[in-house]
């Protein structure tokens, strides 16, 4: 047994071979292109904290929203930007909010791209937390109830999936009664089911202004160290009615990508966030690492974990690389 013969080299000999074994390819059907819209008109603003990402504002979201999908990404994740924030986020759920005239604009103009929307407070809240503060604290039922509101407006615009990335207790229930009764039943829901307190969220913190301005996320995001109660919280969502559930960030949690897909048989999803494309596109800017080939390395490497879905900030880039 073994060498000579067993030899390894003979499946690597050359790019026919290569191709003809290999396993897990990465598919621009994987993807999903987060985008950021903001109040105003005209607006293509580049994004500081992070490369060749911009702010669009509801008018110029549609052109975006039809090159994704000339690129073959079947879907789109939206992420808002209020004109003024209040105590309980209302603009959250404003029927003229920036995230649901962007939904109206991008099916009207592209009607078969997915569009998914973040539903969370954060980025609505004077105190940048994910829900309303009572007594020094992240309140968990009032914020569902105020969630529920959030993705009931954005299912009325049109939005295709809902996607809660807040981490209060029960919300997908209270999300999912709450299409129910309003005859939404094919609005699917993608839940952050085990999303981390993760020090790789500080890119984006900046591009939508929704760092919590006392304390941290920690009382609500799942501490870290977990993969067991990963296991519980992705349970949990699809006992309350997620279709999807995700595992956020990705590159650090691979572990608990495998684990969940393993265990569940729903469709994974895996959030390479803003701090994990940074850190990627900044060693590559300075010469370190060759930018494409470890793109496309980082993401093959989230989906032989187990990710059958891939929300990233390279998916325009991966697209053209992997043709559609
Ligand atoms: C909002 C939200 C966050 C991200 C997605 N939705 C930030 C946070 O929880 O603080 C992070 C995305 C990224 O870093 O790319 N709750």
């Amino acid at each position: 047994m073994g060498f000579p013969k067993n030899r390894m080299r003979r499946l690597r000999s050359s790019e026919a071979m290569r191709r003809l074994v290999r396993q897990n390819s990465l598919s621009v059907d994987d993807l999903v292109y987060p985008l950021f819209v903001r109040a105003g008109e005209g607006l293509k603003e580049p994004i500081k904290s992070m490369d060749d990402c911009f702010h669009f504002s509801p008018d110029m979201v549609a052109a975006e929203a039809a090159e994704v999908a000339s690129l073959g990404i079947p879907a789109l994740l939206l992420f808002g930007l209020p004109d003024k924030k209040d105590e309980s986020g209302s603009r959250a759920w404003a029927e003229d909010g920036v995230v649901q005239d962007s939904i109206r604009r991008i099916k009207q103009a592209v009607p078969e791209l997915l569009v998914i929307t973040d539903v969370c407070l954060c980025a609505y809240t004077q105190s940048g937390h994910c829900g309303v503060v009572k007594d020094g604290r992240v309140d968990n039922d009032s914020t569902c109830e105020l969630l529920a509101k959030v993705a009931l407006s954005h299912a009325q615009a049109g939005a295709d999936v809902i996607a809660p990335s807040d981490m209060m207790d029960g919300r997908v229930g209270y999300i999912r009664q709450c299409l129910e009764e309003n005859g939404f039943y094919d609005t699917a829901i993608m839940s952050y089911a085990a999303k981390y307190a993760s020090a790789f969220y500080g890119p984006f913190r900046d591009a939508v202004d929704s760092a919590p301005q006392f304390g941290d996320r920690r009382g609500y995001q799942m501490d870290v160290s977990h993969s067991d109660q990963a296991m519980q919280e992705i349970a949990l969502d699809i006992a309350e009615g997620a279709d999807i559930v995700m595992v956020k960030p990705a590159l650090c949690f691979l572990d608990v990508i495998r684990r969940a897909k393993v265990r569940f048989d729903c469709p994974i999803a895996a959030y390479n966030v803003s701090g994990e494309y940074m850190m990627l596109n900044t060693a590559a800017k300075a010469g370190l690492l060759e930018k494409d080939a470890a793109m496309l390395e980082a993401l093959g490497s989230i989906k032989r974990a187990g990710a059958d879905i891939i929300i990233t900030y390279f998916a325009k880039d991966a697209a053209r690389l992997l043709g559609a």
